[in-house]
């Protein structure tokens, strides 16, 4: 079942009017909540995201923080997967096109739940292909906008060039990956990007920094070279459906030195372990908004 303006209906059965300026102009904000056995994660976290986003393009949220809780659980609830994707997408609204706001209408709020398949044992072990591209996104890359041709154009880049992803380097420096966070591990030092408007603040990246901060694993949050990246000792990317995902070669060169190149690392591996063990303690003692 999926949730459209207040409705509950198959997917089949939904429809949004064309002149919708999400449509129209991809005026709208989005979030995807990871839920395991029944549990929203981190969902206080996702619906201040969405607040951030629907601040920045000018939009009033149309519902309260309680009100979005109750609809995440009740959409996990109506759906019968263990662990689901909840993607839930806001827009201006149906008005005639214009550029400029129409005055008085009502947002569009769509909410859809998938099952959710992280990333397998194998595909870890292994990790995945990136390439190297020039982030030519604009300059709110921290707004979760529903548009997304930028990304989806860089992603489509990578798979051509047979990769998983995109590894986004902007004037020499890394900012993300076209739909992930990327991590970069040095002499045992973990480093990423500060949250900028050149990136999306992922909810899995302050993850795993509180994790780093808690076990006192060596972190530095600056920016990270373009020449950085292309001589780390791992890189991983992370994001809500992949969580800590290794990037085992970059640009078809193996990531890593000596007998570790091209293979996932250690500290990658302890963090992913980490995450796991973070996610179990938070579904014993789920956390209300
Ligand atoms: C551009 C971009 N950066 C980062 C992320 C990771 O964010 P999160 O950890 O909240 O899933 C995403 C997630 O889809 C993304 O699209």
């Amino acid at each position: 079942m999926i949730y459209l303006n207040g409705e509950w209906m198959p997917i089949e059965q939904a429809r949004i009017p064309v002149l919708d300026r999400g449509f129209i102009f991809g005026d709208g904000v989005y979030e995807v909540i990871p839920s395991y056995s029944g549990n929203p994660f981190r969902l206080r976290e996702h619906l201040a995201r969405l607040q951030s986003s629907l601040d920045a393009v000018r939009m009033d949220n149309p519902y309260s923080v309680e009100r979005w809780d109750a609809l995440v659980r009740e959409i996990v609830a109506k759906n019968s997967w263990e662990d689901q994707g909840v993607y839930l997408q806001v827009t201006r609204g149906v008005a005639p096109r214009d550029h400029a706001f129409p005055k008085g209408v009502k947002p569009t709020v769509f909410m859809m739940s998938n099952p959710l398949t992280t990333p397998a044992q194998e595909l870890r072990e292994r990790g995945v292909a990136a390439v190297t591209i020039a982030d030519n996104r604009w300059l709110r890359c921290d707004i979760k906008s529903v548009s997304l041709l930028a990304n989806c154009l860089l992603r489509q880049d990578a798979v051509d060039a047979g990769a998983t992803e995109a590894v986004l380097l902007r004037e020499g420096f890394l900012t993300e990956g076209s739909a992930s966070n990327i991590f970069v591990v040095r002499n045992g030092v973990i480093l990423t990007p500060p949250k900028s408007n050149f990136i999306l603040p992922g909810i899995t990246y302050d993850v795993v920094i509180e994790l780093a901060r808690a076990n006192r694993l060596p972190l530095e949050i600056r920016q990270v070279s373009e020449a950085e990246v292309r001589d780390a000792d791992e890189l991983w990317l992370t994001s809500s459906t992949k969580e800590v995902l290794p990037i085992s070669s970059l640009d078809s060169k193996p990531v890593g030195h000596g007998a570790n190149a091209g293979k996932p690392g250690p500290v990658g591996a302890r963090m992913y372990q980490l995450y796991q063990d973070y996610k179990r303690t938070v579904m014993r003692a789920p956390a209300t908004v």
